[in-house]
């Protein structure tokens, strides 16, 4: 398939009418031939100029991230940190906000993977607006589009990025960013330089069912599929299938002893603190060379004290199961012995059978 042929021009109309639809948007979602990351430096240059305060709130590895790339850029950024775990806490975000006066931009990460915590995006959002109703507020759904309730249009943010490897649970390298008006007008006035990623000149390409430089044809492809699946199943029903089966981990986790990182456990990825004496690297290992399974391990300073489960992007019940087993076995031969056999199969399977 050629990217400039009839054909291709028919899968991006569908790409992007379904795009709209999971946004819950009237607007346009653009798609980028690039990852996550690319997506998070598309959305900070085109709406910025070099010196604009931009607030980023910051609770992991890619809170951190957003404020690498403002600072990249020449913003003037100020890091609203939150203890890795927790929760953005939307009075401290006011409180933020008032010490800093005029701000441009604020970034919210909805759902930081790093720490499986989810924020409160809604109600950060309505502070922004009660504080600076025309700031600019840029949402990473990376992890949290199609896991919750993000209504583009009705939440009033102005740009919102995924990425195809999450909830769509496709291969890497196809980024997914949705525009408000504000955004366009914001993009107008903003003098940062751009090229490859000038969403003013990708919005007048996907007009007309085009990228302005060559499409991540078979991504594409893969999207439109995911897209007619995830519509098929409606938007309701995702959430809940995300929320059925982050319990039953969660569930699972408790049985086996282990305690949750996050105080907000997010719905995508959770983050467990390992039994005494384990080496989360030692436990990643084992479970992908000798059981097949492939959890992740901590970042920087919690690299030695938890796993990663995740359970977005098509993610099922036998998927949670066959994990509870094989980490059990890994556990014991490890040396952790303080659990019943089956305890963690038993505690997900009360929550998947509800
Ligand atoms: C919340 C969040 N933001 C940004 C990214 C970066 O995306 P990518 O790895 O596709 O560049 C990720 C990747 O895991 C993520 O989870």
């Amino acid at each position: 398939m050629h990217h400039r042929q009839p054909a291709f021009k028919a899968l991006m109309g569908e790409a992007r009418r379904g795009l709209q639809w999971l946004y819950q948007t009237q607007s346009d979602v653009l798609m980028l031939a690039t990852t996550g990351t690319g997506g998070m430096e598309a959305a900070i240059i085109n709406v910025a100029s070099p010196g604009d305060r931009a607030l980023v709130l910051t609770g992991g590895k890619f809170g951190q991230r957003w404020a690498d790339v403002g600072e990249a850029f020449g913003l003037d950024v100020t890091r609203h940190e939150i203890a890795w775990g927790q929760a953005a806490v939307p009075d401290e975000v006011s409180a933020t906000l008032d010490a800093m006066g005029d701000v441009h931009m604020v970034v919210i990460t909805a759902n930081e993977t790093s720490t499986g915590t989810v924020h409160p995006t809604a109600e950060i959002v309505k502070r922004v607006r009660a504080h600076r109703p025309e700031a600019i507020i840029i949402v990473d759904a990376i992890t949290a589009l199609g896991v919750y309730d993000l209504p583009f249009d009705a939440l009033d943010v102005d740009l919102m990025v995924c990425g195809s490897q999450k909830a769509f649970g496709l291969p890497p390298g196809l980024a997914t960013i949705a525009v408000s008006e504000r955004g366009w007008r914001a993009a107008d006035a903003a003098t940062l330089p751009r090229y490859f990623f000038d969403l003013r000149r990708e919005r007048s390409a996907q007009a007309k069912n085009q990228t302005a430089f060559t499409s991540a044809i078979s991504l594409t492809v893969g999207l439109c599929d995911v897209l007619e699946i995830m519509q098929a199943r409606g938007l309701q029903a995702l959430f809940a299938q995300q929320a059925r089966l982050a319990d039953a981990v969660r569930a699972g986790a408790l049985a086996l002893g282990m305690r949750l990182f996050s105080e907000a456990p997010s719905n995508s990825v959770t983050a467990v603190r390992v039994p005494e004496g384990v080496d989360p690297s030692a436990l990643v290992t084992l479970l992908r060379d000798t059981y097949g399974v492939a959890i992740a391990g901590g970042q920087d300073h919690v690299k030695k004290t938890i796993v990663r489960l995740g359970h977005l992007g098509f993610i099922d019940d036998q998927d949670v199961l066959l994990t509870f087993m094989r980490l059990e076995k890994a556990l014991r031969d490890l040396g952790v012995d303080t659990f019943e056999p089956a305890a963690s199969l038993s505690a997900a399977a009360r929550v998947l059978v509800r």
